[in-house]
């Protein structure tokens, strides 16, 4: 455990199930901080498939298991795309218990791929609203409150995409080393109002997300799904793929105190795949 009880937490795109931001606000819960989860809650837009949204009763049912786990939980939806969202979920965290400590910017758009040549514009702007701007939306109305009450952590959800290009996912791999320039950014600006921020960068993890990815890479590399999967854990050094809970534990170290002297990394979690 990291000493986070208390914590007031708050994590975007946490209400799908078997997804990241569950497992990472399920850890945080488990560590005695109250939490917020938060997700889109409906399908918006035409570039946005309801496969992977986290509908609003999922999002309920997450903050239910946060509850049974001892901690206070309420659910917020939010489109991390609308600043007017961000500020209402930044705000609703702080009415309901009173500061922010800790932002998490784990919502994010994995399946919009397309050879480069075709990659459509709306496309692009869809997966960059979401990956990139909806982190800069929340960072922002969270660091006011973090600013005021003298300090916070923000961990932004990144990817192994932010260290390595990925074909047919130019902009999944932009927005992801966009996010850790924000990071950096974020990280060197805000240090002498006492907040750390900090990425984490995954590997590839069988979520909903990662499910959809392993079919289209397979499929597209002529294997079927299981050789595929085979391949990603023989080139793995600890012969595995990541686990949702392998980010929620690194998120809590980076939020705690455990982590003071650490800010503006972006901590691969990637079983030694990545490691630059
Ligand atoms: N699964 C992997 O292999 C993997 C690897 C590296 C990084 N990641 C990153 O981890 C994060 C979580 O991914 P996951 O695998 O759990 O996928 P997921 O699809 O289960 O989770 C993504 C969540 O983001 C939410 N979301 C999408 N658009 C939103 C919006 N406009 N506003 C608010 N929420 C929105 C979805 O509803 C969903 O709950 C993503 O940022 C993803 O890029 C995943």
């Amino acid at each position: 455990m990291y000493g986070l009880q208390g914590k007031v937490a708050v994590v975007t795109g946490s209400g799908r199930r078997n997804g990241i931001g569950e497992a990472i606000v399920l850890r945080l819960a488990a560590e005695g901080c109250h939490v917020v989860v938060s997700d889109i809650g409906k399908p918006i837009g035409n570039e946005f498939s309801s496969e992977h949204i986290g509908a609003t009763e999922e999002m309920e049912a997450v903050a239910d298991a946060c509850r049974n786990a001892g901690a206070k939980a309420i659910a917020v939806p939010c489109d991390v795309r609308s600043e007017s969202d961000c500020e209402a979920l930044i705000g609703a965290a702080v009415s309901a218990f009173g500061r922010i400590d800790i932002l998490v910017n784990n919502a994010g758009v994995g399946y919009l791929m397309e050879p480069f040549t075709e990659f459509r514009e709306s496309s692009w702007d869809a997966v960059l609203d979401v990956n990139l701007k909806g982190a800069f939306l929340c960072s922002k109305h969270a660091a006011i409150h973090m600013k005021a009450q003298g300090g916070g952590s923000i961990v932004n959800i990144a990817s192994q995409a932010a260290k390595s290009g990925f074909p047919f996912a130019a902009a999944y791999t932009a927005s992801k080393h966009g996010l850790v320039g924000l990071t950096r950014s974020n990280a060197v600006e805000l240090g002498r109002d006492g907040i750390r921020v900090n990425a984490v960068c995954p590997n590839h993890i069988t979520t909903g997300l990662g499910h959809w990815q392993n079919k289209f890479f397979s499929k597209k590399l002529g294997l079927d799904y299981y050789t595929y999967l085979r391949g990603i854990v023989d080139r793995n050094p600890l012969g595995r793929t990541g686990l949702t809970e392998d980010i929620a534990k690194a998120v809590a170290f980076l939020s705690s105190d455990q982590a003071a002297y650490i800010t503006g990394e972006a901590m691969n979690v990637s079983g030694g795949e990545e490691y630059h």
